[in-house]
């Protein structure tokens, strides 16, 4: 898997000069073949990439995984095949050539890159079970991480199980140094030659979750750890599967990581939690990161019921369409009944050091659909955070807020109905909120353009109203630090 230098100077050129991007390749293919990709399905793309051209050749032989003719290959590499073979990244056939390991192009706000990983498995339908040491391409879940991640910019950051590399790559856009650790170490191979290929340092380091990074502090850390929770039978894939029970590979994530965060550092996690019988999920996160030192923010975006979950990650393997389907779904949902886990929660974990002041802990189910990227909201809620953590109702009552300009008023009722009979706040942008509201917080959120302080629009409510104000200030402190929280009110 290793190249020396000049092979990888040449592949960079030749990937160049035959303009292997991923808008070229999304532009060849098309929208129906590069949907139909997604989808892990070949055969639209395969008829739109037969003119034998270096962009068509590339494609075909890595995004699309088909079998390439030696001579197409020679014109696309040229001096590169043998090379290649010899390092076990592509396989020769006769005058047939065939990828053994990804290179996909990929981009992110003008930022072009090429990621080495293993090759996707169980493209068009084929049956195929995932290798244990497979390093995952990008996935969902990889994009997901990296439109969460507050890209403000940091001295250090560490990628934890780096995979492919594919966060780190972001994390050098606005990072002074990254390290990147994973415990596969063919991940780790793959990882090197991602960052040679896209010239990015990066300092790869081989160890599980923070052993190797023990005694260092980072100002940001992400990981989409092995978050699945599985029986510790059968193959164990590294990329999913942690080896430890349940869900301790997120517990010691949550419990771990912030003892390697600088001040004002931050931490971000994909991560699955088990919802065990009699056990809200609230109070066993939150049991998490008591004594972390962070201020946190947990998301709940989805939840599976057993039955789901094991189908989830079983196809995930690879498992369908092979004998011993019913036996390990079978045994898995036995194992997750012995556990009493009644559903498997999946969602984000934001966490920030805090020096001077008690953490806030806030956890909550977003189930519905948001505009990523949101790594901006996550920076500005802990900004919302911290002004709210230093102020008092005194001092909330006392500022001047603004509505954020994207927040719209919905109303509901029959037609004709002189009052509506709910009234909805709901921003348009970012985490995409709905709140329900009466006249009242209607009314505030009306006002806050900045000019008089929320004292002064309560007071003018009550006065309207024909109500105490100070007590109508008193019932509403707590509607204002929520409408903060959530963003509907800026500071
Ligand atoms: C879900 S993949 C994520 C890969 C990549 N970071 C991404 O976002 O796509 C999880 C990665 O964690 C690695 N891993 C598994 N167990 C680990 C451990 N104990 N410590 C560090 N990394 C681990 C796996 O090898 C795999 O590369």
């Amino acid at each position: 898997m290793r190249l020396d230098p000049d092979t990888v100077t040449g592949l960079r050129q030749a990937l160049r000069a035959a303009g292997y991007g991923y808008d070229a390749v999304a532009t060849l293919l098309g929208p129906v073949a590069h949907t139909a990709l997604g989808r892990n399905e070949t055969t639209p793309g395969l008829r739109v990439t037969g003119g034998g051209s270096p962009l068509e050749t590339l494609t075909r032989l890595w995004p699309l995984q088909a079998t390439v003719a030696g001579r197409d290959l020679d014109r696309a590499l040229p001096d590169l095949v043998g090379p290649l073979v010899a390092a076990g990244l592509l396989t020769r056939d006769g005058g047939e050539v065939r990828a053994a390991v990804d290179v996909r192009p990929y981009a992110d706000e003008g930022h072009q890159w090429w990621v080495v990983s293993d090759l996707t498995p169980g493209l068009d339908q084929a049956a195929v079970e995932v290798a244990p040491d497979h390093v995952l391409g990008i996935s969902p879940a990889s994009t997901s991480l990296a439109q969460l991640t507050v890209r403000d910019p940091v001295g250090s950051a560490l990628d934890l199980g780096t995979g492919c590399g594919v966060q780190s790559l972001h994390l050098t856009q606005h990072a002074g140094t990254v390290v990147a650790t994973d415990v596969n170490p063919r991940a780790l191979d793959m990882t090197r030659l991602t960052a040679a290929l896209n010239e990015v340092d990066l300092d790869v380091r081989e160890g599980s979750l923070l052993e190797p990074v023990a005694g260092e502090t980072f100002d940001l850390i992400v990981t989409n750890p092995p978050f699945v929770v599985s029986p510790a039978t059968g193959t164990r894939l590294v990329y999913r599967d942690s080896g430890l029970p349940g869900d301790e590979v997120v517990r010691r994530v949550a419990a771990e990581a912030p003892r390697h965060l600088a001040p004002g550092g931050r931490c971000q996690v994909l991560a699955n939690w088990i919802h065990r019988r009699g056990e809200p999920w609230q109070d066993r996160v939150a049991g998490w990161l008591g004594g972390s030192g962070c201020d946190a923010w947990v998301v709940q975006r989805e939840v599976a019921d057993p039955a789901q979950y094991v189908e989830l990650w079983l196809k995930d393997a690879g498992a369908q369409h092979r004998p011993g389907w019913t036996e390990r779904y079978d045994a898995w949902l036995a194992w997750f009944e012995e556990q009493h886990v009644e559903a498997v929660g999946f969602g984000w974990l934001h966490l920030r050091r805090v020096e001077d002041r008690a953490p806030v802990v806030h956890l909550e189910d977003w189930p519905f659909e948001v505009e990523q990227p949101l790594g901006p909201e996550v920076a500005d809620r802990f900004r919302r955070t911290d002004v709210l953590a230093g102020a008092d109702d005194e001092a909330l009552l006392g500022s001047r807020l603004r509505t954020r300009v994207d927040v719209r008023q919905e109303t509901v009722g029959e037609p004709g109905a002189a009052d509506p009979e709910a009234i909805v706040l709901r921003q348009q942008r970012g985490m995409r909120r709905a709140r329900r509201v009466d006249t009242v917080e209607a009314g505030l959120v009306g006002a806050c353009d900045g000019d008089l302080t929320v004292g002064q629009i309560l007071a003018a409510l009550a006065d309207l109203l024909g109500e105490d104000p100070a007590a109508l200030a008193r019932d509403r402190i707590v509607a204002v630090r929520e409408l903060v929280a959530d963003g509907f009110l800026l500071p």
